[in-house]
């Protein structure tokens, strides 16, 4: 039977050929938005009213559970897509009551089609905030509706998730997972599974806040705190809040406390379980909450909702409470070292709050030349800002006229050549792998890596074994770089160099590589991205076709990408034992005949780059010895969608070299995102 990969519910075309539905207009009037949002925050309606006569906490917490699903490990999550919308999020436990939210603002969305429900509930979010005094940095649109959930299936709860990154004990989930526990946007707000610990709560938000998000410990506590000077938990009752969307499509979480008109609703409200609000002043933005934690001593109680969670002893507190989270601030020394600073400090709980907010909402959102909008805050370090290219950047064809003549087919001390075809040497395929390795980092799910900023060349990405021999062919390079100078920048090198071998090996067809410049150069490799978290995949199909879901390739531009030259002398400086090659300079579909006419046999023990339970990661020819496969190849064969490709491809040269073209092109621009915006660097 084939072996049909994990996610096999997507069709060929998956990938950067996702549907985005909407697309924020340039031309959006922001101002007439927010005048809107600001009439609906006060405008209660009876089906859900609000709390203290103002929507604006439940919006706040809406923008916080949509951009809030995002984690670093594979850039996936966020409310770019706006899939807080459709399952599997809009089921999440700590999303129940959210669809009220929507349901509240959809009259507003509905009157301006021209932004993105993304961009829609970011934006609400921050109009929530400044309504009530609170301090924002800015916005940044550009956010893309998808037609459907399913770039969240791989966040869970689905069998996509278990497949890909299983979590044995919900409430103890590990990296790649963004959470720990499936369902919450980060952790159990009543303590580590359950348990009011406030010492092992502090523990679960440094792990998922800092490890899975890449927040210091004062925008954690910033984020925490100031969000927490808004609103209300809800928990009117033990009896919970009614069927979820999954049992209820139609009516879900109806509420079952209290009876009557407002059952289920208002003062009847049942959400998390919790009840009541963390300062007496819900509906402004203060740093009372600060203050709340430290000037009180907190016990436990067991609230309305059945629910454990803390309140003041003291006689002369204001009637509020906190959740296990929350006093868990108070019991780890540098979180509870940095209350002090907010609580009496309000303009700095402001600055930090605003920029951490930013970063919560605008994360996943990649570099901010991204953000379609004119008053975009400028970038910030979380955007991984890259120098700007140089302002007159050397001409593409003059550089490529400079690899052909000088470095294309000449000898060279620091590396050996693929092929000697030709009267002379070649050493395209080397090119081509290099520019592949540093491009292939790029993530579609969180617009990160890619070639543009060459971080290849500097460590960590540099010394992963998959990238061994890196430095060698940029010495190769360097000579072409000193001719140009400043004007050239190692990025535009890197690809430059694999354009003009790939034009050469198929010059005398119809397809063409583009060749633009306008990439610049990290000053060091501190925001690398390396390949998708190579280290967690458990088996090689997996591996692949997570891989090419996050980099954002489709199924026909993971089979034609398999065919680009690949260099024999590079994989087995990567310790590998060889890979296939062709022995020529000419593209062709040799590598699809290959793979389908020969008998593969696993080569016990060598190493695949691939996947952690993989003992086999090299295949050999039975009928050529010394003609080798990496696992990677010889998947594409046990997998029915990749097959079909392999077997067209193997048929059809020309197939082959449109679809590679396209798909390499795709890859090697995808990064420069002015371009793809419609910007300068055309
Ligand atoms: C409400 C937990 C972080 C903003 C809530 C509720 C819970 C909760 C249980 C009550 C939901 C309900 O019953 O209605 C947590 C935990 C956090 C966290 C465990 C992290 C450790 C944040 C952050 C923000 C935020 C980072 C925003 C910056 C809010 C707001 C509400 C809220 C505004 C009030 C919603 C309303 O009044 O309807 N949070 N939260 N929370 N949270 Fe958080």
């Amino acid at each position: 039977m084939e072996n049909q990969h994990a996610f096999s519910h997507r069709d060929a075309n998956v990938g950067h050929r996702h549907i985005r539905r909407q697309i924020t207009s340039t031309s959006t009037n922001y101002t007439q938005i927010k005048e809107d949002i600001q009439a609906a925050l006060t405008d209660s309606q009876s089906f859900w009213p609000a709390d203290f006569g103002d929507y604006a906490p439940f919006f706040i917490r809406l923008a916080w559970h949509c951009s809030g699903s995002h984690r670093r490990s594979d850039g996936r999550g966020g409310c770019d897509g706006g899939r807080i919308r459709f399952l599997p999020e809009h089921a999440w436990a700590d999303n129940t009551n959210l669809d009220k939210a929507i349901r509240i603002l959809t009259p507003v969305k509905q009157k301006y089609p021209e932004i993105s429900w993304g961009d829609f509930i970011v934006f609400t979010g921050n109009t929530a905030i400044e309504s009530m005094g609170g301090p924002t940095l800015g916005f940044c649109a550009g956010r893309q509706d998808d037609s459907d959930g399913s770039a969240s299936v791989e966040l869970g709860p689905t069998p996509e998730q278990v497949l890909l990154a299983n979590c044995t004990l919900n409430g103890n989930c590990s990296i790649p997972l963004g959470t720990k526990q499936i369902g919450l946007i980060y952790v159990n707000p009543g303590g580590p599974l359950g348990v009011p610990d406030p010492v092992g709560s502090a523990k679960d938000i440094r792990d998922v806040f800092s490890t899975r998000m890449g927040f210091t410990d004062n925008e954690t506590v910033a984020l925490i705190g100031g969000g927490h000077e808004f609103g209300k938990t809800h928990g009117a009752c033990p009896s919970g809040p009614g069927p979820s969307p999954l049992e209820d499509p139609t009516n879900p979480w109806p509420g079952t406390c209290g009876t009557g008109a407002l059952k289920g609703i208002g003062p009847n409200a049942y959400t998390s379980g919790f009840e009541g609000s963390w300062t007496d002043t819900p509906t402004q933005w203060s740093n009372d909450y600060f203050n709340n934690l430290l000037d009180f001593d907190w016990e436990t109680f067991i609230g309305p909702g059945n629910q454990t969670q803390w309140r003041p002893t003291n006689a002369s507190a204001p009637n509020i409470r906190m959740l296990t989270a929350d006093i868990a601030l108070l019991h780890d020394p540098i979180y509870k070292s940095i209350l002090p600073t907010y609580a009496n400090d309000l303009q700095k709980l402001g600055t930090d709050f605003a920029a951490a907010w930013y970063k919560l909402t605008t994360e996943d959102m990649g570099p901010q030349s991204r953000c379609i909008n004119a008053d975009a805050p400028p970038p910030q370090e979380f955007q991984n800002p890259l120098p700007a290219p140089p302002a007159n950047p050397a001409s593409a064809s003059a550089v490529s006229a400079a690899i052909k003549s000088s470095l294309l087919y000449t000898a060279n001390s620091n590396i050996t050549s693929d092929s000697s075809e030709n009267g002379g040497t070649w050493f395209g395929t080397q090119f081509v792998d290099l520019a592949y390795q540093c491009a292939s980092t790029y993530r579609s799910t969180d617009y990160r890596g890619g070639c543009n900023g060459a971080r290849i060349r500097f460590s960590p990405e540099k010394d992963l074994p998959w990238n061994a021999g890196t430095d060698q062919i940029l010495q190769v390079l360097e000579s072409v770089k000193t001719q140009f100078g400043d004007a050239l920048t190692w990025s535009d090198l890197i690809v430059l160099a694999a354009q003009t071998a790939l034009a050469d090996a198929t010059s005398g067809s119809s397809v063409v590589f583009d060749f633009a410049v306008g990439r610049s150069d990290a000053l060091d490799g501190t925001q690398s991205i390396s390949f998708p978290f190579r280290d967690y995949y458990e088996t090689v199909d997996i591996a692949v076709t997570d891989s090419a879901d996050v980099v954002g390739l489709s199924a026909y531009d993971v089979v034609a990408l398999a065919g680009r030259p690949r260099s024999d002398v590079e994989q087995k400086r990567r310790g590998l034992f060889g890979s296939y090659l062709n022995g020529t300079s000419k593209l062709t579909n040799a590598y699809y005949n290959l793979l389908l006419n020969q008998t593969w046999t696993p080569i016990e023990g060598s190493p695949s780059f691939l996947a952690l339970s993989s003992s086999t990661g090299v295949y050999e020819s039975k009928e050529n010895p010394g003609t080798y496969m990496l696992d990677s190849d010889i998947f594409l064969l046990s997998n029915a969608t990749y097959k079909d490709i392999v077997e067209e491809f193997a048929s059809n040269e020309s197939s082959f070299l449109v679809h590679f073209a396209e798909a390499w092109n795709w890859l090697l621009l995808v990064d420069l995102h002015e371009i793809n915006t419609g910007g300068a660097n055309t």
